[in-house]
């Protein structure tokens, strides 16, 4: 059984604690799909309510630590050195339509760099964790990204952007480049969970462009602790300010890389079995 840390008990029962009030209300949701108001409102406040839950545990626990909350925005704490970074809800739309694939994400920087994460999946009751140099988790067992090593056989995971969000023909593009060179392309709608799959095998990359840092604090340590590599579109390490991100495991990084980049320069890839 891997030892995990004060702090990260702090934040999994965080998570544990705001991920009850999370389940009564996705059972409530599951009534109001059928009223004709629907359940909007509803879900934002359940929302609000799982951010006020964590963050009265975090700060109860590290009052001087700084925060970034996605409904609450930031604020500075006397302890300059740490800042929580949380997404009490990633998956909303997901949650708002009944589909039970959505994450509680929090996220520990200490001098800028990300140094705990967990990534907590209330209706499958897996907590993914991870702290810099100790590994990344999901429950007791170890992750470890998946060693595949040609496009071919690899199935990718991505955001597709909606409404008046991103550049729709952009992202076109490289969704028709990676669609034609690997097994297959999933959107399950919470780029927390995407990028903790990743950690744990189950797909073997993702790319979205325009995410937030509270979308990817959490998930960037988990891809990197369980061996993978984590960038921003143009190659240079991810942050959690990247926004544009790429992670796979190490084989299929770069080959991801450059098709991406090509299809971005608008170079048309040939479709083909294999890497
Ligand atoms: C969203 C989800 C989704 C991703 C969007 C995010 P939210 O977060 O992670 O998968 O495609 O870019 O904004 O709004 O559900 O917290
Ligand atoms: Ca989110
Ligand atoms: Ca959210």
């Amino acid at each position: 059984m891997p030892v995990r840390s004060p702090v990260l008990n702090v934040m999994a029962n965080a998570a544990l604690k705001a991920s009850r009030g999370l389940l009564r209300d996705f059972g409530e949701v599951e009534q109001l799909q059928v009223s004709v108001k629907g359940p909007g409102d509803f879900v934002s406040t359940a929302d609000l309510r799982a951010e006020r839950t964590i963050r009265g545990e975090l700060t109860r626990a590290r009052p001087g630590y700084g925060l970034l909350f996605e409904e609450g925005g930031g604020e500075t704490g006397s302890d300059t050195r740490h800042r929580w970074i949380v997404d009490p809800l990633d998956g909303t739309t997901n949650f708002l339509h009944g589909i039970p694939h959505f994450a509680i994400s929090i996220a520990l920087e200490r001098d800028g760099e990300i140094v705990a994460g967990i990534v907590y999946d209330p209706t499958r009751d897996e907590m993914f964790w991870a702290e810099k140099g100790v590994g990344a988790y999901v429950n007791d067992r170890r992750l470890r990204v998946s060693a595949r090593r040609n496009l071919g056989d690899a199935v990718i995971a991505t955001g597709i952007p909606f409404r008046e969000r991103g550049n729709h023909p952009a992202y076109l593009t490289t969704l028709s480049a990676v669609m034609a060179r690997t097994s297959g392309v999933r959107r399950f709608g919470a780029a927390a969970l995407d990028l903790a799959y990743v950690a744990a095998g189950r797909y073997d990359g993702f790319w979205e462009f325009g995410l937030s840092p509270w979308d990817i604090a959490a998930g960037l340590l988990l891809v990197r602790e369980a061996g993978g590599y984590a960038s921003d579109l143009n190659g240079g390490q991810a942050t959690v300010t990247s926004g544009d991100l790429l992670v796979a495991n190490d084989h299929l990084h770069l080959p991801l890389a450059a098709l991406l980049r090509e299809a971005e320069r608008g170079v048309k890839a040939e479709p083909s079995r294999s890497a």
